[in-house]
């Protein structure tokens, strides 16, 4: 696997592949690879004759006082992991690259972006949209993949590709989970022992929601109830949002109807970790 560090170096990599032929996959991460980016790149591999693995930690998707500065990094280790996983490139450009003082473009997607994560983090999706667009217009793939763990991502991705005509396809993969159900996520690192076992709660809490809607009850505010007791059931939690949403737009009606999909939606607070995750129902 190959290093690139500049963001015309990697356009004209991609531009002799296209040249002849050669079908490019890009799966965009911020590092510290766990086997959930790596299922991702596995796919990539599988489908495509060129992966180009991105690495970037984007300043623009944090808010001040989030992560940033924390967030964890380990290059070698990354290193090794995508290219046994089947990566050809790992692009890694450095901020000054990827954000000139000169910069003054933000790429905003509207609607769906507005609430659940973009309510609490706000700015976090224009800055998502913004180095998804960058990224995409230095590896020039044709098709990208992400994990469903960050679902109201996947569909401001598939909104901004469609409405800016990008001719890029956009696969989105399962969660892959540890196997007590904790959804693999690079900030598991910061949970102490204590809250390693209590986050276990957000698969359990998605489950047993899932059950009740699986027997029946269709009323969002009684689903919505049972997420968040159960969540509650455990110490030292605060939740952003626990919540029941119609999958494909994320509209909230009083009651869901049969052949719906839904997709519930945590995100909470753990000591000083912010943990996310969802699943989806098929009513
Ligand atoms: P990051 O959090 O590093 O995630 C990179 C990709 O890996 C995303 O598509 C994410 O959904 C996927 N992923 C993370 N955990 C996963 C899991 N347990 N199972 C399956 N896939 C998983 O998401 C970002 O980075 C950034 O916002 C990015 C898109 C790179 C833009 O900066």
């Amino acid at each position: 696997m190959k290093i690139i560090n500049t963001i015309k170096e990697m356009q004209e990599i991609a531009d002799s592949y296209r040249k002849e032929g050669k079908t490019i996959a890009c799966v965009p991460t911020m590092g510290y690879l766990h086997e959930g980016h790596l299922s991702l790149i596995e796919y990539a591999d599988a489908n495509s004759d060129i992966v180009v693995t991105t690495l970037f930690v984007n300043p623009l998707q944090f808010a001040p006082g989030e992560d940033f500065e924390k967030y964890p990094r380990d290059i070698d280790s990354d290193f090794n992991k995508a290219e046994k996983s089947g990566s050809d490139y790992l692009f890694m450009p450095n901020t000054k690259d990827m954000y000139s003082p000169a910069f003054q473009t933000n790429v905003q997607v509207t609607g769906i972006t507005t609430k659940f994560e973009g309510e609490f983090r706000p700015g976090h999706f224009d800055g998502v949209a913004t180095v998804v667009n960058k990224l995409f217009n230095a590896v020039k793939p044709h098709f990208a993949v992400f994990g469903r763990k960050d679902y109201q991502q996947t569909l401001l991705i598939k909104q901004m590709t469609a409405d800016l005509n990008m001719d890029i396809d956009i696969v989105v993969r399962p969660t892959i989970r540890e196997e007590d159900g904790l959804a693999k996520s690079s900030r598991n690192v910061y949970l102490s022992d204590e809250e390693r076992e209590k986050a276990t709660i957000l698969y359990k809490a998605l489950k047993a929601t899932e059950q009740l809607m699986l027997s029946g009850e269709r009323e969002r505010s009684v689903i919505n109830r049972k997420l968040n007791d159960v969540l509650m059931s455990i110490s030292g939690i605060v939740i952003d949002y626990a919540a029941a949403a119609v999958a494909n737009n994320l509209d909230e009606p009083e009651f869901f109807a049969d052949g719906d999909g839904i997709v519930l939606l945590i995100a909470l607070h753990l000591g000083k970790t912010r943990l996310i995750d969802n699943l989806i129902v098929k009513l």
